[in-house]
């Protein structure tokens, strides 16, 4: 593995995060790509070391491949359930991550349904004056770095397979579809593909798309552009990023229904005809198969590249857990 100047101890959010980063990410990602080629799928480099998967919401594709990455990179991993935990008997948050720091953990992966989770165990740890490392997982409607990175390396390596980058982007369109306003994964999106050059175009009803995300990025080389009608985001797109509407945390009615929905917004074959003729669709998943997008375009490998998604996620979190656990911050 290249050696790096990566400095980042925390991985929280992709708001500050500068194209070297990026481009780090996206390196280190296809080198382990290839360690996961091989017969012996495994390296040593975190050997000795404890990655501890708190989540304290539900998760499959998250939490099993931070699992199985760690596992990769030899380290010993702790996994977590709040519904089997002590918080059931009062223990609190800090509490519990204070508990796993006490057991030797030296980095955190943390998912919870509130914004911010994350943020406050890694001021905690910072405060402490420890060296443990916090991973967000996912945080209410915050964010969700680790599943945008494995989206732009999802893109960049099909654009170029041995050296993917966050430059290959430039001139690309983008288009995100669906539930704008309760999506983390679209936030970290926005960042990390308006930081390529892309321009990002997002379509969804407006309920679920207030207007105040036009000024959600300034100052970077991409644009930003929001529709509330989906054909002219689709219009020549190269890539089509959809969403599940994530009724968990609708506190309100925002919706005609889930048929009307699909109706005007959901992805279906006929829908991509307006778009460039090799467009690729992705999903962060979980699916709701038949609202956003239709099953059968979903199964489809000449156009989804849902499955690939998941399969990044163990190279990309791999590259994470090793970046943070050499970081000479
Ligand atoms: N994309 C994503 O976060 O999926 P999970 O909720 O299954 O982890």
């Amino acid at each position: 593995m290249a050696t790096t100047t990566w400095t980042r101890h925390h991985v929280l959010s992709l708001a500050d995060f500068t194209p070297e980063e990026y481009n780090t990410v996206l390196q280190t990602a296809a080198s382990f790509r290839e360690v996961l080629s091989r017969r012996t799928k495994k390296v040593p480099t975190l050997q000795g070391q404890v990655v501890a998967n708190l989540f304290f919401e539900p998760s499959t594709r998250t939490r099993s491949s931070f699992e199985l990455a760690a596992k990769r990179l030899s380290a010993d991993t702790l996994n977590f359930a709040a519904s089997t935990s002590s918080l059931t008997k009062g223990e609190t948050i800090l509490d519990t991550a204070k508990t796993y720091l006490a057991m030797g953990t030296d980095m955190m992966v943390i998912r919870h349904r509130e914004a911010g989770v994350p943020q406050a165990i890694a001021s905690e740890m910072d405060r402490l004056g420890v060296r443990v490392g916090v991973l967000n997982a996912g945080d209410g409607q915050h964010e969700h770095p680790s599943q945008a990175l494995l989206d732009l390396f999802t893109i960049c390596t099909l654009i170029d397979p041995d050296r993917p980058r966050l430059e290959l982007l430039k001139d690309k369109k983008i288009a995100i579809v669906g539930d704008i306003l309760h999506s983390r994964v679209a936030r970290s999106n926005i960042w990390s593909l308006t930081a390529s050059g892309a321009e990002v175009h997002l379509a969804a009803p407006p309920t679920l798309l207030p207007q105040l995300f036009a000024e959600f990025v300034t100052d970077t080389p991409g644009k930003l552009f929001l529709h509330w009608q989906v054909e002219p985001a689709l219009q020549d797109a190269d890539f089509v990023m959809t969403l599940r509407l994530q009724k968990e945390r609708m506190t309100q009615y925002l919706l005609p229904s889930l048929r009307e929905y699909h109706q005007h917004f959901g992805i279906t074959r006929n829908r991509l005809r307006i778009c460039q003729s090799d467009v690729k669709v992705l999903h962060p998943g979980p699916v709701n198969r038949g609202v956003e997008i239709s099953s059968d375009l979903m199964d489809d490998p000449q156009f989804s590249l849902i499955q690939t998604q998941v399969t990044s996620g163990v190279a990309v979190r791999m590259a994470l857990l090793y970046l943070m656990g050499s970081s000479k911050a």
